[in-house]
Parts: structure tokens; sequence; C-alpha cells
């Protein structure tokens, strides 16, 4: 029997089967994945035609490609005829068609079939060239803001900008802080399949109080060798702070990190870490004020967000240059996608200061995604038990401010998890027709 979603989700608490339910998870790929925008990639992975990217959107494989005429498709990885994947690799050039390997079929790069081995033998039966049936199916619509591309796979809904809203920020505060206004994606991607439910992960990029506990060892520990340099040689590198920030006592971590929380669960959350004053990042504000003069130039340098989260599956650190995107596998696993970008115009000091980050936080040596990552299979490992029903989000609810619309959560306020399953349940709701 189906669950019914409303039944799960309470103001201040959830049902843990929210993350242990294998039906209820085929549930949300249906009613949320293939419904709603997901993100595809960066038009920059995409140079010339024939270029593409495998993507997965919910329970459909996907590619992304650049057609002849420069657009970009997003087709089902899917040839008409048997079933065969057309595309297998990550990314690659498929040439000026798609071919298939099982017996030939051509496709154009809009997916339109070009030709099949034997065509008379089809006289007189129910396949036609011309019939879209035989032709690679395509994304209902494919929208692109300031170079992300996201796809969506049913034709009713909001535009791309209407669903995004206020969370246009993520990529407006990002592309804004290039002197050219633009950023390109840098080709190396860090994959991680995490043991846990794909909420999980969503809930952890707005939750604020984590930092403090989970990632205090791997703060204290940056700080001391931070200190140690300072004091032998009157510096330290400025990429030390981004993981000695993460000591800040509990308390500042609550202050600073306010939550501002848009319709469809998107949210963004301040930021914690302080400009750096080092040479190269003086010298790139030169740039900036040189560019766009220096009233705009100090607004746009200004902005202050840590993290962007766009419901379901994208969180985008726009000051850090960095886009994680995930892709639920199974009710207990999820692959993430972790991406960083450059800012055309700016100088490669720039660049590095965004690789460090990169690095710090996500390689297969660091310790802050590591911490994370245990907490998240700890919570899966938790949430099959039936000590409780429940999981909590009490913590600053009924505080928020602001509204209706767009509101303000304070004092790390769980306000930002509680909006995503308010998001949740609208989707659930309106794909059981409830
Ligand atoms: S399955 Fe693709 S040509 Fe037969
Ligand atoms: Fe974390």
């Amino acid at each position: 029997m189906k669950t019914k979603p409303a039944t799960l989700v309470q103001p201040d608490r959830v049902h843990r089967r929210c993350y242990a339910d294998a039906e209820l998870f085929e549930q949300e790929l249906r009613n949320i994945f293939e419904k709603t925008w997901v993100y595809c990639g960066h038009e920059t992975q995409l140079r010339k035609p024939g270029d593409y990217a495998t993507v997965q959107i919910g329970r459909q494989p996907m590619i992304m490609v650049r057609d002849e005429s420069g657009a970009i498709q997003v087709l089902y990885n899917r040839c008409p005829h048997r079933g065969a994947q057309l595309c297998v690799r990550r990314d690659g050039n498929t040439g000026e068609q798609f071919m298939c390997s099982y017996h030939g079929w051509r496709f154009n790069l809009r997916g339109g079939l070009l030709g099949v081995p034997i065509e008379d033998g089809y006289s007189n039966t129910g396949m036609t060239m011309t019939d879209p049936e035989f032709s690679m199916k395509r994304a209902a619509r494919v929208e692109i803001y300031r170079g992300f591309v996201f796809a969506r796979l049913v034709e009713q809904g909001p535009s791309l900008v209407e669903w995004l809203g206020g969370a246009r920020a993520a990529f407006d505060d990002m592309c804004d802080r290039s002197p050219e206004g633009e950023v390109e994606i840098i080709p190396v991607c860090h994959r991680v399949v995490q043991h846990s439910n794909w909420k999980l992960f969503m809930e952890n990029q707005v939750d604020v109080l984590h930092a403090g506990v989970t990632h205090e060892s791997a703060g204290r520990a940056a700080m001391a060798v931070e200190q140690q340099l300072q004091q032998a040689t009157g510096t330290a590198p400025s990429e030390y702070k981004f993981l000695s920030t993460l000591a800040l006592p509990l308390s500042k971590f609550a202050e600073l990190l306010e939550s501002k929380n848009f319709p469809n669960g998107h949210a963004l959350i301040a930021a914690y870490l302080e400009q750096p004053r080092d040479a190269d990042t003086l010298e790139y504000e030169r740039v900036m004020r040189e560019r766009y003069g220096k009233k705009k130039a100090d607004e746009i340098m200004g902005r202050n967000a840590h993290h962007v989260v766009l419901y379901p599956g994208v969180s985008v650190q726009p000051l850090l240059l960095q886009l994680r995107v995930i892709r639920p596998l199974t009710v207990d696993s999820t692959l993430s996608e972790i991406w960083h970008f450059r800012l055309k115009g700016a100088s490669d000091a720039m660049y590095r200061n965004a690789l460090q980050y990169f690095n710090l936080i996500n390689s297969p040596a660091t310790l802050v995604n590591a911490d994370d990552l245990e907490n998240w299979n700890r919570c899966q490992r938790g949430v099959v038990s039936t000590a409780s029903e429940w999981i909590s989000f009490h913590r600053g609810c009924g505080s928020e401010t602001g509204g209706p619309g767009v509101t303000i959560g304070k004092a790390g306020s769980e306000a930002p998890l509680r909006n995503q399953y308010r998001a949740w349940l609208d989707y659930m709701n309106q794909g059981e027709g409830m």
C-alpha cells in the first residue's frame, strides 16, 4: 500500500521512514526529481558541437550535448530501437551524430533519426523514419541561467528563473565576482558515493550548527599549525583560515549563520569567513573596481552567502566557487558530484584559492568531508531503529521572521531544514494527486 506523505511530516518533526523506506524513495524519484528542475552541468563543459556529458535525472539516464547550431540539448540516453544506451562514458565528443553500437541506428545531435541499416526492411510496418517515437526523446524543457544548465522532464511548472526565485543569488553572486561576469568550470570532479539517504546531504548543507561540532577537531588542528607558522614566520597562508575558522565557538556560529528561506525549499546561509587581505586578493579587488566602478564592485564583493541550496539537489558556494549536486541512487546511497569554477578575467592566484578550498573540503584526504560522511552513515544506521518513530526539527521552530514567501531563521535555527520538508510535502502531494 502506498504511503501517504502527509502522514510523515509535521511542522517540527518528520517520520524516520522518510530516510529508510525504499517504496517512498521510488515515489520521491518520480514525484520530485522527475518533475522539477535538475542541474545537468555548466555550458563550458561542452565547448564544441558533439561534446556531451551523461547525467542522471531521477531514474532516467540522460545526455547533455551541444548541437550543430551551438544550442544545448538534453536527450534521454536510450536508443528508440531496442533500448540500448547510446553513450556509456561520462563525457566525450560524439562527432556529428550518435550511432547506436547495437544495430547502427543513427541520430543527429538534436536526437532526430538520421538513418537505419536495411531501411526497406521497415516498409509496410508500423515504423516510419518521421515518427518521433523512433527519434531520441528530449527533456521537456531545458533552460540555462548564467551558464548553468537545468532540465525538467515535464512541461508543466515554473520557468527556471521563477523556480530559483531569490536563490538566483547562487549563480549571480558567483558570476558577478568575475571581472567578465562569467565563470568556467574546471573539468575535474570529486565523486563520492555516500551510504546514506539523499536528504541527509541536503539537510547538512543548511545545518548551521553542525560545523562547530563535527568539524571542530579539523578546525583546531589547522589553527594550531596556523599559529605556529604565524609565530615562526610572522605570517600563515590564508587558506588555513578555511579550516581554522571551524574552531570558532559554537555561539559564534549561531550568531553568524542566519538563514534566508525561499519558496520551493531553497535557502541561503550567510557567510562566516572573512575576506582575506593578502596581496592577491587586494589586486583582485583593484581589478574589480576598475571593471565595475567602486560602488558596484564593493556591493558585489560585500555579498555574503556561504551556501545557497537549491532543493532538491544542488548546493552552491558562490564565494568559494564550488557547486555540489547529488544524484540519489537508492534509499540509502547517494552520489555526490563536486565541481569548482574559475572566475573569467581573474588571476591564477584567485583560482588557486578556489582549488585549495575544493581539495581541503572534498579530496579523499580531507577530514572535513570524511567527518560529514561519518555522521550521515550514523544517521542512516540510526533511522532503522524503532526507539522512536520521529526525527526532531524543533530548534528555532516558530521563531522565523518575515514571510509569507521568504522567511529568516536566526541563531542556528533548523528553519531551512523545515523549509525543505515543506517543499518535499508539496512535491509529494502533487505527485500523488492530493
Ligand atoms: S538497440 Fe539501438 S540500433 Fe538496435
Ligand atoms: Fe560539514
